[in-house]
């Protein structure tokens, strides 16, 4: 989610493909030397063979790989391939641990349920000299009592969890302590890097060069944790970009059979607007499903959705779903729409709507007194929870191998996740998605990702999407799979 005024600017449109496109590619491509088991389709993740990587290797240039890859010689660089497909595969996984402290910082700063004591929303009023001890101390003292008590929510039990990982116990008043101590590391460490992130952007404001830019604007995430954060937002966006593509006559009704959501995300409680009064949920899967039914893009019954992610958190979540699904259940979603932004009318017309394709209205939890918070839910059936398989694998790496044609994907979903990795990886992700989209299959995306040459993805238009009256919005780009 951006600035849209900004990005737009820097973004300027002719005819019906961004200009940006080919100034992109050329600059870049100087051409210098698991887990759950998929229901719906017998293939398997794989790791990306190096035949399909070396499409990317051979035009980025050396600057853009790995060190270990750009001092290879081409014929050395499919020796070692393997390997570094596998030792890149476990640090991204590591990213996730990280992500999982931030999350248990948001819930230390935001929530609501183990404390009386007042949100902190503003990281940077806690760099004052003991303002963290003073502002948070009765936060972190809630915290840990709700830790160590018996049972607690999904959260508390996911908390417990992160803090388990260092080999402290909460039980004991040792390991109490302990854990008072790794939640203000966990702020120290991330008030560094919300400062750091600061200077990268300003330093990236300063930058001459638009194409220098683009890329690290479409990169700015490249070394956080991967976070699982999500919300109703970005899903307004894709919603918007399916009936521009509607209209457009690149969806035509009742085609859009198998779609894949990758990195569907799980709303443990983000750090833009984190609330914990719900329970720990995901949005998107059911979001781009409501959206296809709602456009008469999908057939009730016809639809299959895949989810693909690396996090166990997420792939676990959606798997519990599903079996509660299978025993008549369905899930539900709440709708926070928070009061901290001014939203535009149209995003506050498809927050009203979201989900009446999917379900029927549900009772909405009660938001903290005097939060401004307004909250909708619902209940999404059982029979559309069963058409959505989540499925371990990272899309960077891998791809599911051995698709039989009508198996390809129609359709492709990947918003707040590419920002996460850098220009070769990205190039392989649309490398591994182009593997499993049928010809002419669409990729949607708000990650400006370069089409490289040998790669058969090409960015045929785009979507802006405002969603705040201060002009905060979204770029999606749809690449299309050659025919
Ligand atoms: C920030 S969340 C975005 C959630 C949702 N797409 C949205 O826009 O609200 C990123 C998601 O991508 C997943 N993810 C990150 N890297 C991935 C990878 N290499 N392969 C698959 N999933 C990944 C994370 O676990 C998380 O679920």
């Amino acid at each position: 989610m951006t600035k849209l005024g900004a990005s737009v600017s820097r973004c300027s449109v002719s005819g019906s493909k961004p200009a940006f496109g080919p100034a992109f590619v050329v600059a870049l491509a100087l051409a210098t030397g698991v887990g759950v088991l998929n229901a719906q389709t017998s293939a398997v993740p794989t790791n990306i063979p190096y035949a399909d990587a070396k499409s990317v290797l051979d035009v980025l240039r050396d600057n853009l790989l790995p060190p270990e890859l750009r001092s290879a010689a081409p014929a050395a660089r499919e020796a070692v391939w393997p390997a570094w497909v596998s030792r890149r595969d476990q640090e991204i996984r590591a990213r996730l641990a990280r992500a999982d402290e931030d999350s248990l910082l948001n819930l230390l700063l935001l929530g609501t349920t183990f404390t009386r004591h007042p949100r902190v929303t503003d990281l940077a009023a806690l760099r004052a000299p003991d303002a963290a001890a003073a502002m948070l101390a009765g936060r972190v003292d809630d915290l840990v009592g709700a830790l160590s008590g018996p049972g607690g929510d999904e959260r508390i039990r996911f908390a417990r969890g992160v803090i388990a990982g260092t080999g402290t116990t909460v039980e004991t008043p040792a390991g109490r302590r302990q854990a008072r101590e790794y939640l203000f590391a966990i702020l120290a460490r991330v008030t560094r890097e919300t400062e750091e992130f600061a200077r990268t952007v300003a330093a990236m404001s300063q930058l001459d060069d638009p194409v220098a830019k683009l890329a690290l604007d479409a990169t700015n995430y490249r070394d956080r944790g991967l976070s699982s954060d999500t919300s109703i937002v970005p899903n307004f966006a894709i919603d918007q970009a399916l009936q521009d593509l509607r209209t457009a006559g690149r969806l035509r009704p009742g085609t859009v059979r198998r779609v894949a959501v990758v990195g569907p995300g799980l709303d443990v409680i983000d750090r833009r607007e984190g609330y914990d009064f719900y329970p720990v949920q995901t949005i998107q899967p059911f979001a781009v499903i409501d959206s296809l039914m709602r456009l008469g893009l999908a057939v009730r019954d016809q639809l299959h959705v895949t989810t693909f992610d690396v996090s166990p958190k997420v792939n676990g979540h959606l798997d519990a779903a599903r079996r509660r699904a299978d025993g008549g259940d369905g899930y539900i979603i709440q709708l926070p729409l928070g009061s901290h932004e001014r939203w535009r009318a149209e995003l506050i017309a498809y927050w009203e709507r979201f989900g009446k394709s999917v379900g029927d209205d549900a009772d909405a939890a009660a938001p903290p007194a005097n939060s401004g918070v307004r909250v909708r839910a619902i209940q999404v059936r059982p029979e559309v929870l069963r058409s959505v398989v989540p499925q371990d694998l990272n899309i960077v790496l891998q791809r599911l191998d051995g698709l039989a044609p009508a198996e390809r994907f129609d359709l492709v979903v990947a918003t707040n996740i590419f920002i996460y990795y850098d220009v070769f990886e990205q190039s392989l992700a649309l490398a591994n998605v182009a593997r499993m989209l049928r010809p002419g299959g669409l990729l949607l995306s708000n990650t400006l990702v370069p089409e490289l040459p040998g790669l058969p993805m090409t960015l045929v238009t785009h979507t802006d999407v405002v969603y705040t009256e201060t002009a905060v919005g979204d770029r999606i780009l749809c690449y299309e799979r050659a025919r």
